[in-house]
């Protein structure tokens, strides 16, 4: 199935009987013809190539590609984290090229939720403290049994009062994840969230961040190399060369296998 022949209303997805319902094809980002140029002159590059894609509320997307593809370059675009060179980005109705610098912090503050390798942890602070530090920032109260729900699922328990640098890489990356997950943000990007994690512990917080999209409505889009973490998502977007080459909904780990291997053969005879 490509593009052109994806049923537009989501009505034509058998996972659309998901508990979640009334977000029906509602975009909780969306790029329109997003392109993204680094460097000047020789050494220029086309990061993103005139994107257009909707994020959908309570979606679970996947983003792969090769490397250098641009899915790091599409996720800090969105998420306000790097500015876009042409076309347009919004988190729900608002254009991030509209915003300032200051609207912008708050904006990635309120409604944005994180899990990139490259955004570390507050060594000073504490796994709970660097959970909760988003909402301490804003000057909101966690949901006190989501919380503990939270740290539950990605197995903190017994490491809230270690701080960053007494804990093991993987550990790291579950609290980043449960950073992320505790303020219920609108949106949560996620860039191979789950890479530095062991097979099982990646399981459980996929796991997590698919229940948290069917139950509780969260819209999530996350960067992942892995067929059987894409299978995951509702839905999985290609992309090659700042471009989005391929979408498929209702992955598989071979569907996505698959999809992979043709693009590739796609990509030499080309
Ligand atoms: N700050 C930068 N300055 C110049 N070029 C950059 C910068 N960031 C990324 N690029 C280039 O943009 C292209 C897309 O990079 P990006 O990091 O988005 O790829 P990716 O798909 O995330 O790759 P990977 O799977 O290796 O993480 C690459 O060619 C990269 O070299
Ligand atoms: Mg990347």
């Amino acid at each position: 199935m490509t593009t052109s022949t994806r049923p537009q209303n989501p009505a034509g997805d058998p996972r659309s009987a998901a508990p979640v319902q009334g977000y029906a094809g509602v975009a909780a980002a969306r790029a329109t013809e997003l392109s993204k140029v680094y460097g000047q002159g020789e050494t220029q590059v086309v990061a993103l190539d005139r994107i257009t894609v909707d994020f959908r509320q309570a979606e679970f997307t996947a983003i792969m590609g090769p490397s250098g593809s641009g899915k790091s370059t599409l996720m800090h675009c969105m998420a306000g984290l790097d500015s876009i060179s042409q076309g347009s980005a919004r988190i729900g109705d608002t254009e991030l090229t509209s915003l300032k610098d200051k609207k912008l912090t708050q904006l990635r503050r309120d409604r944005i939720g994180f899990i990139f390798q490259a955004f570390n942890l507050l060594p000073t602070l504490n796994a709970l403290e660097n959970i909760t530090l988003p909402m301490d920032i804003a000057g909101t109260k966690p949901d006190r049994a989501w919380l503990d729900r939270v740290i539950q699922t990605v197995g903190l328990a017994d490491r809230l009062k270690h701080r960053p640098n007494q804990l093991s890489g993987g550990q790291q990356q579950r609290v980043a994840v449960a950073r992320a997950l505790a303020a219920k943000p609108e949106i949560i990007f996620g860039d191979e969230p789950t890479g530095n994690l062991d097979s099982r512990s990646g399981a459980e917080v996929l796991g997590f961040l698919r229940n948290s999209v069917r139950e509780l409505g969260q819209t999530v889009v996350m960067v992942t190399h892995d067929p059987v973490a894409a299978a995951y998502a509702d839905r999985v977007v290609f992309l090659a060369d700042g471009r989005i080459v391929d979408d498929l909904m209702g992955p598989t780990a071979d569907s996505v296998l698959e999809r992979m291997k043709s693009l590739d053969a796609r990509v030499r005879t080309s």
